[in-house]
């Protein structure tokens, strides 16, 4: 018979990473790929995409809300809010209503960005809500301010990400429009960082890289949130593989189509099936 603290050790350990829509698979990925032994459960509010456009009042009730009820149906032993927009704005109520669960967000990467710019010039490419936000403006004045920064809110390109995932046509010319104002020329110097403040940005790295018009380094956070998961959640006590597929939650119940199925299936992830698993809410 194993001690109890074994047994509290060897229970497998359950993440669940949470995003307006499928944007948040660009951090689960890293996550899955680090951690093999972990439990894991993607969650996309798509009936309340884009939190982008919502404002901040609505986006802390209605992510209060729904995490309550992924909380409670899933159990986690650690929420990722895969989420920039929400991130900004619900961590701290968030760990407010929970002091014994630890939360891991996902905020605008400036610090690395300032870091390795030689230009002195970034830009965070993020969605109207994030650079609004309060949390976004003290990043930038204690981490780049000896940078020439510039903020662009895109307001459209999380959705064209979510169209590119779902396999459906998206022009070039929309995106390279969206991400235009990024690439600022002074004194001939220019951008060399762009921080990809936004989880759903990275689906489009290969356009992006190709629109850019010249080289650049997009800065995507993922990875190093991976290790934050990693380093709170311990060593894996299992050297076991958790058995797959894991859940994915649409609290619209619209089933997936067959791009992002397949997308979803390669991440070790299945649908659930319509209103069987999405919170009410
Ligand atoms: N993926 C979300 C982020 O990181 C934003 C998409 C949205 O507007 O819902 O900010």
């Amino acid at each position: 018979m194993p001690a109890m603290n074994e047994v509290a050790v060897n229970r497998k350990r359950r993440a669940l990473v949470f995003d307006s829509g499928i944007g948040g698979l660009t951090v689960f990925a890293p996550i899955a790929e680090t951690r093999p032994d972990l439990d894991l459960v993607y969650a996309a509010d798509d009936a309340f995409f884009p939190y982008g456009a919502l404002s901040e009042a609505a986006l802390v009730a209605r992510v209060g809300a729904v995490t309550a009820e992924l909380i409670e149906k899933f159990s986690p032993d650690l929420v990722v809010i895969a989420c920039n927009t929400a991130s900004t704005l619900v961590l701290a109520p968030l760990r407010a209503a929970y002091p014994a669960l630890p939360f891991v967000g996902t905020v605008p990467a400036i610090k690395p960005a300032a870091e390795a710019s030689q230009s002195r010039i970034i830009s965070v490419l993020a969605t109207p809500g994030t650079v609004a936000r309060d949390y976004t403006r003290a990043l930038l004045r204690d981490f780049a301010g000896d940078c020439d920064a510039t903020l662009v809110g895109a307001p459209k390109l999380a959705a064209l990400a979510e169209r590119f995932l779902r396999g459906e046509p998206v022009n070039d010319s929309d995106i390279a429009r969206e991400i235009a104002p990024c690439f600022v020329e002074r004194d001939g110097r220019r951008t060399d960082q762009i921080v990809l403040a936004c989880t759903h940005f990275p689906i489009l790295i290969e356009p992006l890289r190709r629109l850019a018009p010249w080289p650049v380094t997009f800065v995507d956070p993922a990875p190093a949130i991976a290790r934050r998961v990693d380093a709170l959640l311990g060593p894996g006590a299992m050297a076991t593989i958790a058995s797959r597929p894991f859940p994915a939650v649409f609290t619209s119940g619209r089933p997936p189509s067959p791009k992002l199925q397949k997308a979803l299936r390669r991440l070790g992830l299945t649908a659930t099936s319509a209103g069987e698993r999405a919170p009410a809410v």
